[in-house]
């Protein structure tokens, strides 16, 4: 099967010049590029675009935000629901995503729906009750098979620690148990062209969510191959 290989470029490169060199360099590989909304435009009919977030409106005045139509109409086929990082900042519970979830799906696209554990849930042996909620609150009422979720242990991601190759693997399996058999599980969290293949591979995740290394071209590419 092939892996799903996404690049979540989060709030960077920086200038519109920087992403137009980065997606120039790495557009060959395929991948789901993820970049900020504001190239979106720029950067289809790239066939393999994402979004980092949507609301779950369709339109009205909800001042800052961009609807599932609006990303579906630039030529999106991922949207990525629930990051850690806007659970933080902007504090999106297992309710909004939800909500998310369920419009990404009934326009037609595919969400990549986010769950890990802070250091400190892990540390207090609380991995498996965080998975637990978040799959059984975020994905209340969803269809397993139209989504893909993404493990991502919060201590792995963007600090070089990442997920050790057979505990990501043991909580692929649990995530399984919650939810199905068949799900796609993606790994995120300090992959890079070291560590993509034990995975990709050994624990045979069905692809990767890439921050840090998304923005290598040399080392993004590696990743894809
Ligand atoms: P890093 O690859 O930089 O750790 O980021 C992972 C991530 O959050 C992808 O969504």
């Amino acid at each position: 099967m092939e892996k799903l290989i996404v690049a979540n470029w989060k709030m960077n490169p920086g200038t519109w010049q920087e992403a137009e060199e980065l997606f120039g360099a790495v557009k060959k590989t395929g991948a789901v590029i993820c970049p900020p909304f504001i190239y979106l435009k720029s950067l289809a009919p790239y066939e393999n675009l994402g979004a980092q977030d949507c609301f779950y409106r369709e339109k009205g005045p909800y001042t800052g935000e961009i609807s599932v139509t609006m990303l579906k109409d630039l030529g999106c086929k991922y949207i990525i629901i629930g990051h850690s990082e806007r659970r933080k900042y902007f504090n999106e519970t297992d309710e909004d995503i939800n909500k998310k979830v369920k419009t990404v799906i009934e326009a037609g696209l595919i969400p990549i729906v986010c769950v890990g554990e802070t250091e400190e849930e892990r540390e207090n042996n609380k991995t498996e009750e965080i998975l637990e909620k978040e799959i059984r609150d975020g994905l209340d009422g969803i269809d397993y098979s139209k989504i893909v979720i993404a493990y991502e242990p919060i201590w792995a991601i963007g600090t070089g620690n990442a997920c050790d190759i057979e505990e990501a693997e043991r909580m692929k399996e649990v995530i399984q148990k919650m939810t199905s058999k068949n799900i796609k599980i993606i790994y995120g969290g300090s992959a890079n062209a070291d560590n993509a293949d034990g995975y990709l591979n050994q624990a045979n995740f069905d692809g990767l969510l890439v921050g840090g290394a998304s923005l290598k071209p040399d080392e993004f590419k590696r990743i894809t191959e």
